[in-house]
């Protein structure tokens, strides 16, 4: 078995931006740049938001928090929104979420610019990765496409079984999975046969939110395992959807929670940033 690193692989990725961040700002004299709304004080948002400005700073972006008090009305964030928009110095929006319960989150992401949109997550991004067409894509699966290629084992032709059908995760990774030229196919709770489904994966991809649900054993011996889950049990312990100890023994390759996917993500996210400085100057220089 070996471990698929999230912390060493997004180290290199984000050492890769970082020489690319800084061929863009040299061609177009000004670094691409990420614009962060956050409303409320919810705590893990905040560092999800500190650890994004890091990130930027890491590699080159710049980048702008905008934190919002907890009150905030639907139009004012709405304006916010559409200020970001048409500034010509904003590369990408990232509304974090959750947002309080008194803002609708699907009408806020349908209102970023649709170029702007680095989580990947308007319906026009989503739509574009169906149709095979180039748009912004998910952070988090393409986070896993991105260590399933350090593997060097090849996604074409392989059974990849994803467990979950969020719009954010298990939706989006089965669409980069088939892109690819894997078979998948896509469990979810109401799956019938799930360890029947999983132990004929080459690739698993774990994206359910329940503790440990995909047991050791129902991993095919040599298959890859990628583990999306992130739950923090009674006694604060953070554990995958994956039973780690059990699947390891099978898998030829197994991502660790902490310390797999979750520090890709980031690292897509600079990476989407950069795509989407790149695509907009590419259409402004187009006649
Ligand atoms: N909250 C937790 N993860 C995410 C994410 O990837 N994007 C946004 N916008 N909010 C989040």
């Amino acid at each position: 078995m070996q471990l698929l690193d999230g912390k060493k692989i997004s180290k290199e990725l984000r050492q890769a931006l970082k020489g690319q961040v800084a061929d863009f700002t040299a061609t177009y004299g000004r670094a691409p740049r990420l614009d962060v709304i956050l409303v409320g004080g919810d705590p893990a948002s905040q560092i999800y938001v500190r650890n994004k400005e890091r990130g930027c700073q890491k590699v080159g972006l710049s980048s702008q928090s905008h934190l919002l008090d907890e009150s905030t009305t639907e139009a004012q964030l709405l304006q916010l929104i559409q200020e970001l928009n048409a500034n010509d110095a904003v590369d990408g929006i990232l509304v974090q979420l959750p947002l309080p319960q008194h803002l609708d989150s699907a009408v806020m992401l349908a209102a970023i610019d649709p170029t702007k949109d680095v989580d990947g997550f308007h319906a026009i991004n989503l739509g574009r990765l169906v149709s095979g067409l180039p748009g912004l894509v998910p952070c988090t699966p393409l986070g896993c496409i991105r260590m399933l290629e350090t593997t060097g084992v090849p996604i074409s032709g392989a059974n990849a079984v994803v467990v979950g059908r969020s719009t954010i995760v298990g939706k989006p990774m089965a669409h980069l999975l088939l892109q690819q030229h894997a078979t998948v196919t896509v469990c979810h709770s109401r799956t019938r046969n799930l360890p029947e489904l999983v132990r004929t994966a080459d690739i698993v991809v774990a994206a359910v939110g329940v503790p440990e649900m995909i047991q050791g054993d129902w991993i095919a011996p040599g298959a890859i395992v990628i583990d999306v889950g992130i739950n923090r049990m009674p006694d604060g312990k953070i554990v995958g959807d994956v039973a780690f100890e059990s699947a390891a023994k099978n898998a030829a390759w197994i991502t660790p929670v902490p310390g797999g996917v979750g520090p890709m993500t980031i690292a897509c996210l600079l990476e989407n940033t950069l795509t989407a400085a790149r695509q907009r100057e590419a259409t402004r220089q187009a006649p």
